[in-house]
């Protein structure tokens, strides 16, 4: 049992230390602390096309997140999962595989895996709310069974004491030695109600989690209504592990609030608004807005990459459709254009309508 095999320096001294220190930067205000931004996992969306594209047209991210693998009994990763993290797909990202399982030898096979392709941090999904994954106690499905959560981080922290990351090379090109993975979770509230959550939040603070990332909301919420700011704040004052807020920044503005109300917050994971807006970052660090230029190279760039990746125009153009159904924001006024490119049924169609409204230049609210 990784609990009750813990060494007494550990559970006296370094998890004191952790601790106080973890408490540190989630609740004090310190304007020196480095802000962390992170682009959020959005399955179908944020690919190795889209992230490589992103990186080279934008970048400033801290880290990137993959989109879920769902680990399986008999092999563990499908193809297109094992290319979304294969490393020569994502040089120059600080890439975390993200993983979706309630089977904790299925994780830790998942981990080993990905360590040995140099991933030393793993991240777990349980925010999910798919109907496809939470019926199956998957994602924030896993929300429902707190006692088999804990036995499901019990083993997976004794199972990590024996499976060090082997040490190798990162997506950035560094040499890591061998050491153990770092595991960081992201979750909602809870399945139905914000009040499941301090009882979860009780689990995550009995493990040394790298990072708690908070998407504040309930699964019933799916995406709708509001962030929920007040539950929030208690997973800021009394996470163990440092915590990271995730839900609705779409504009500069929206990450100000935040600021003002959690002053000593200082990692924001951002998912719809920077696929909406691939510029949304660099407006919130030092104000400068996305231009039209910008956003016409990224858009080219990334048709270009996707007709690449799959030997096609036409699902090219499909995923370009998807981007389309959150870039729209910038364009609000482009109501007739915006049909042409969702009847857009070739490559062709699709850019010669993308190119209509960027001449019309970008509008929306940033
Ligand atoms: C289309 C789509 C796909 C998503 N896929 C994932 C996923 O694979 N893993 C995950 O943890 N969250 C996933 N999410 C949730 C996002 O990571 C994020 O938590 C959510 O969109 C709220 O953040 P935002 O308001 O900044 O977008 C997905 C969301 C959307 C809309």
């Amino acid at each position: 049992m990784f609990r009750a095999n813990a060494s007494l320096f550990l559970t006296v001294y370094g998890i004191l230390w952790y601790h106080c220190l973890m408490m540190n930067e989630n609740s004090r205000a310190t304007k020196t602390q480095k802000e962390l931004f992170y682009l959020a996992p959005m399955e179908g969306i944020t690919g190795h096309v889209f992230r490589q594209v992103y990186l080279e047209q934008f970048g400033g991210i801290d880290k990137y997140f993959s989109p879920f693998l769902a680990p399986a009994a008999k092999r563990i990763l499908k193809n297109r999962e094992r290319r979304d993290v294969e490393p020569d797909n994502n040089r120059g990202q600080m890439l975390v595989p993200q993983i979706l399982t309630r089977d904790p030898e299925a994780f830790l096979a998942a981990t080993e895996m990905l360590g040995r392709l140099g991933y030393q941090e793993i991240n777990l999904n349980l925010g999910c709310p798919s109907p496809t994954v939470v019926p199956k106690g998957k994602g924030a499905g896993f929300l429902q069974y707190p006692e088999e959560l804990d036995r499901f981080f019990d083993r997976v922290f004794s199972g990590l004491e024996e499976r060090l990351f082997p040490g190798g090379t990162d997506t950035l090109g560094r040499e890591v030695p061998s050491g153990p993975f770092r595991i960081s979770v992201k979750t909602r509230l809870g399945m139905q109600d914000p009040q499941e959550f301090p009882q979860l939040l009780a689990i995550f603070n009995r493990y040394p989690l790298e990072e708690l990332i908070v998407h504040a909301r309930v699964r019933e919420d799916y995406y709708s209504g509001k962030p929920d700011l007040e539950t929030f704040g208690i997973a800021l004052e009394e996470s163990r592990a440092p915590v990271c807020y995730n839900g609705d920044i779409y504009t500069a503005a929206d990450y100000q609030v935040l600021k003002e109300r959690f002053p000593g917050l200082c990692r924001f994971m951002l998912g719809r608004g920077i696929v909406g807006d691939p510029g949304l970052v660099q407006t919130i660090r030092d104000g400068r807005e996305t231009q039209t230029e910008e956003l016409r190279t990224f858009h080219n760039r990334l048709y270009a990459a996707y007709v690449q990746e799959y030997g096609n125009s036409r699902d090219a153009v499909f995923r370009m459709k998807e981007l389309w159904a959150y870039m729209q924001r910038l364009f609000p006024e482009e109501k007739k254009r915006l049909k042409q490119i969702r009847k857009a049924q070739n490559g062709d169609a699709l850019l010669a309508a993308a190119e209509e409204m960027f001449r019309q230049g970008v509008r929306g609210p940033q």
